[in-house]
């Protein structure tokens, strides 16, 4: 298939029979079973070292042949739901249960663990890594070298900064332990480490390493309550609704 019909890979393995026919599926790519690509998604969108020296002369067209050519693909694993407008390049691996929201972009070598969801117009860059059952909600934006443990929370917006001199050469890794919240708008400066069930709250500014079971608030965070305090209050909270 070709042109606004879709495309899918003769070296693609569709384990899935929910692919939407607009969906264009690049590369040696693979979908598991009860997977559902949803219209106008792409899979193993090839990297730009690959594209950028395309021209017309050069290129096999229609411009999908090209692509699948050089894609090597991606893998998207069992009952996954990718939703329409979702690009994913290639090298990225999406384990089971995985689900996406709208427009969100999953660049090449990411690794998304089994059950996580990630929010609508969230980007991935290269290379982050996503432990189990997180939950990732709208509009955030993680840059190279982040790595997210498993059962994480980051509210919308969340930003990561990775370079702390920007423009410098060296990028430096963040990393959030299991088990971690961020409130909506929070910013994670360069290199920081959030240790396990910290919590960040809304809006903080995280300039240094944050020990774990701590909650921190304010630009620059600093502790205000440990996290048994705060899971009590959100249990009051919770009970509060209840009759
Ligand atoms: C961490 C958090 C739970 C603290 O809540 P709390 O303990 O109930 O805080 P309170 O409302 O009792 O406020 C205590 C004080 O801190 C201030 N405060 C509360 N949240 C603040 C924040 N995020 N940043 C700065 N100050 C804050 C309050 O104004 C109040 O100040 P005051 O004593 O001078 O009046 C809350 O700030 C938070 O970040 N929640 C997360 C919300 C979120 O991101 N949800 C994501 C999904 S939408």
């Amino acid at each position: 298939m070709s042109g606004n019909q879709g495309f899918q890979s003769k070296r693609a393995v569709l384990e899935s029979r929910s692919i939407a026919k607009s969906s264009c599926i690049y590369g040696s790519s693979q979908i598991g079973r009860n997977s559902i690509i949803d219209p106008f998604v792409i899979i193993g969108y090839p990297i730009r070292v690959k594209t950028k020296n395309f021209t017309e002369k050069n290129m096999e067209l229609p411009l999908e042949n090209s692509y699948d050519k050089i894609s090597n693909g991606s893998i998207i694993g069992k009952n996954n739901h990718i939703r329409p407008f979702t690009i994913i390049y290639e090298n990225s691996q999406l384990e089971n249960d995985v689900e996406t929201g709208t427009n969100v972009v999953i660049r090449e070598n990411c690794q998304i663990g089994l059950g996580s969801i990630i929010g609508s117009g969230t980007i991935l860059d290269s290379g982050v890594s996503i432990g189990k059952r997180a939950r990732i909600q709208s509009s955030n934006f993680i840059p190279p070298k982040i790595i997210l443990g498993d059962n994480i929370f980051l509210g919308p917006g969340v930003r990561f900064a990775n370079d702390p001199y920007p423009v410098s050469k060296e990028l430096t890794t963040t990393i959030v332990e299991d088990n971690v919240i961020i409130g909506i708008g929070a910013i994670i400066l360069a290199g920081i480490t959030i240790k396990e069930r910290a919590v960040i709250a809304a809006g903080s500014v995280v300039t240094k390493d944050v020990p774990s079971e701590h909650v921190m608030m304010g630009t620059p965070a600093r502790r205000v309550m440990s996290r048994e305090e705060y899971d009590t209050k959100q249990k009051m909270y919770e009970s509060s609704f209840s009759d």
